[in-house]
Order: C-alpha cells, then sequence, then structure tokens
C-alpha cells in the first residue's frame, strides 16, 4: 500500500479526511495534525521514512496526518485498534519537542520508541533489548530534579507486554539497561568498559530523553532498542537482517500496543 504525501498546510484536498468535522485543525509549533489526529498509543522510530514504511506495510487505512520538516505521523489501525506512527528525529532534543507536544496537545498516552542501538557485553546482532531503564550523559533529567538524578523508567504494563509478545513468537528479547548518548561519536576513554561493568546492554540516542519527558508530562514511555550493530566486536547486520530484525520489532511494538 502507497501512501500519498501531504503537501502543505493541515489539511489540503488530497485529504479530505482532515475537514471531517470532529476534527479541528489544531497545528503546533512542529505537529500539523488536526485535533484526536493522533491515536492514544504512538510508535516513534527516529526516522520518518521508518514510520511511513510501518504505516505503509502493518496498518490498515493509514493515512498520513503531519509532516511539518518532514517529520511524517500516520494514524491507521492495527487488528482493528487505532494506532499512530511518527517520526522522532535523532537525539533527545528532537525527540523530546516531538513527545511533549504529543503528550500536552494531542493528549497521547502511550509512546513506544522503536530504535537501533549498538551492543555491549550480553547482547548479539539482531537481539531486541526492552529497556528498563536508561543511563544517559544528557543533563534533561537531572534538570527535572533540580539538579539531582532522576531516573525515569519504562512503563511496567508495556514493558511486559512487549516482553511477552516476543516470547510468544520466539524473538531475542532481554529486558534490561540502555545508555542514551547525546554523542554518537563519543571521546570518553573507557566508557565502555564502565557501562558493562554496570551491566548496560546497549548505547542508543533517545530514550532516556523521552521517559523524562513522559513522566513530565504524564504518558507511558518504553523504548524496545533492536542491535544493528555491535560496538565490541565491530559487526553489523546486513540490509536484509535489519529490515528483518525491525520488522520483529514492529510487531513486538504493534502487539503491545493493542
Ligand atoms: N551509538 C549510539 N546510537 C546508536 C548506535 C551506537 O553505537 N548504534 C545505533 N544507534
Amino acid at each position: 500500500m502507497t501512501i500519498e504525501h501531504k503537501t502543505s498546510g493541515s489539511a489540503n484536498s488530497t485529504f479530505p479526511y482532515l475537514y471531517a468535522p470532529i476534527y479541528r485543525n489544531l497545528s503546533t509549533i512542529h505537529i500539523n495534525a488536526p485535533e484526536n489526529a493522533f491515536a492514544d498509543t504512538v510508535l516513534f522510530p527516529g526516522d520518518p521514512l521508518r514510520a511511513k514504511f510501518i504505516a505503509e506495510n502493518f496498518f490498515d487505512d493509514a493515512k498520513e496526518i503531519c509532516n511539518v520538516r518532514n517529520m511524517l505521523g500516520f494514524t491507521g489501525t492495527y487488528k482493528g485498534k487505532r494506532v499512530s506512527v511518527m517520526g522522532s528525529g535523532m537525539g533527545i532534543p528532537s525527540c523530546s519537542i516531538y513527545a511533549k507536544e504529543l503528550i500536552t496537545d494531542y493528549g497521547v498516552k502511550n509512546i513506544i520508541r522503536i530504535g537501533t542501538a549498538g551492543g555491549l557485553k550480553g547482547v548479539k546482532l539482531g537481539d531486541m533489548v526492552i529497556a528498563l531503564s536508561a543511563s544517559t550523559d544528557s543533563n534533561v533529567n537531572r534538570m527535572r530534579l533540580l539538579g539531582l538524578d532522576f531516573a525515569p523508567a519504562a512503563d511496567f504494563t508495556l514493558v511486559k507486554n512487549s516482553y511477552a509478545a516476543a516470547k510468544k513468537k520466539n524473538y531475542p528479547a532481554i529486558v534490561g539497561s540502555c545508555f542514551s548518548s547525546d554523542l554518537f561519536y563519543h571521546p570518553m576513554e573507557g566508557l565502555h568498559d564502565r557501562m558493562e561493568k554496570l551491566g548496560i546492554l546497549c548505547i542508543e540516542m533517545e530514550a532516556a530523553g523521552l521517559y523524562g519527558i513522559c513522566k513530565e508530562y504524564g504518558a507511558n514511555p518504553l523504548a524496545i532498542l533492536t542491535i544493528s550493530d555491535h560496538i565490541r566486536t565491530g559487526e553489523s547486520m546486513s540490509a536484509e537482517e535489519r529490515q528483518l530484525g525491525l520488522s520483529k520489532m514492529i510487531e513486538v511494538a504493534l502487539e503491545a500496543a493493542v
């Protein structure tokens, strides 16, 4: 299925759905979707084109609902239940802007990040880490607690549902800790050794920010992370492995959402 691209503005003739009387044009600074356009649960991949891929290949009746800066969002149904997907961009600042507006302006209740991560000791390529906690070198969560360390956790129900969904399908899922880094290219020597010592399984760039934003504004967060490359061994997934691994993670996230 192909979804036509919405060219500009928050409503146009290509998308008469946007004119439906129950929808008011509620644009925020970064999201030009009408009111009620998002489902209670939003899947949140970094890449907006992955959001499009998910809508086209996993949703029924998908419609594009926003596209400011090409940060595409879609709503459709999965197994008959309304669900949305939107790109978050890369890094805590980008992901925080969209997550905040989804919660405070669109009433979103559950945000499930689906992304890739670099693996450390204890995981292998293709494993899926269901991130119970997210350590970080970012200052965002410290700012939330007046300079003290705030440790936002994933939502227990989403963790439980996604782990159960992965186990039912026999997918390789591990519940554990990730690290959300502000720097993809990190200069700190010995950092990976310390992370492994502390039981951190993988590195990505958004989960700690998403968890903090959700706690701040009252939504339930989860990050599910597929190990796409291994920091210790230098291995990385081939294009086909990546597609398969990502599809498994999308299925798990959707099962957790419904
Ligand atoms: N570091 C940070 N983010 C990532 C990595 C990594 O090694 N791999 C995939 N996302």
